[in-house]
């Protein structure tokens, strides 16, 4: 596993707050655990201060620490830990996680990283001249099969290919929002081109019976020559 270190100061905010809807939102998650127990609740208000920002800032951690009274070197320990925290800037419009993981890989997720290299940047955590797209590999993320995929927010687009996947980025880029899910004809996880088993419209209908025929009696063993 990689260090994950914070960003450098010279790109940390100088300072961090939560919306007015944002810090509701943490209120209410806190008030969901026994008086005493608000540590609880460090991880949600972590994450909404990623979806908030694009990326936990350093005056996020340390506004996360106060606000349910934890020593900041454990709530660094948790930042630096989870992966799913993105401790650098992201890009503006998508941040892209591929995964790699051996399903993916299979089915040619290499493929999809050489187009972030050439689309987005060579390197994974590195924000594009234009500063609107970032990528990173990473692990499964539970869509193996419809691999090859990859997450962008909470939207995930499977069954990629470099062509498909370069109309989802250059969509992403227009300003258009592409269908989440399977970027072919399949509409979940079925077999391409159609189911191959249970196809029998009496499945449906309730009509269908199993026909067992009688298995025939075992032939008697015959007696070994004397
Ligand atoms: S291996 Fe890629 S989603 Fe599971």
């Amino acid at each position: 596993m990689a260090v994950r270190r914070l960003a450098p100061d010279n790109v940390q905010p100088a300072s961090f707050a939560f919306t007015p809807e944002n810090a509701a939102w943490v209120e209410a998650t806190i008030a969901k655990y026994p008086p005493g127990k608000q540590a609880s609740a460090v991880i949600p208000i972590l994450m909404r201060a990623q979806e908030q920002d694009g990326w936990l800032t350093k005056p996020a951690i340390e506004w996360g620490a106060a606000k349910v009274d934890m020593a900041m070197i454990r709530v660094l320990e948790i930042a630096t830990f989870y992966t799913q925290f993105l401790l650098a800037p992201v890009g503006r419009r998508a941040h892209v996680q591929v995964c790699g993981t051996t399903p993916c890989m299979l089915r040619g997720s290499d493929e999809i990283i050489k187009v972030c290299k050439n689309r987005i940047h060579h390197d994974p955590f590195h924000v594009s001249e234009d500063g609107e797209f970032s990528w990173e590999e990473v692990e499964c993320l539970g869509a193996c099969v419809n691999a090859p995929m990859v997450a962008i927010g909470n939207d995930t687009y499977e069954d990629l290919t470099p062509e498909t996947f370069t109309a989802v980025i250059e969509a992403i880029a227009r300003g258009d929002e592409p269908n989440p899910g399977p970027q072919t004809s399949r509409q979940g996880s079925e077999p391409e081109g159609g189911a191959t088993v249970l196809t029998d419209p009496g499945i449906y209908d309730g009509s269908y019976r199993v026909n067992i025929a009688a298995e025939p009696e075992p032939a008697a063993p015959s007696a070994p020559a004397e």
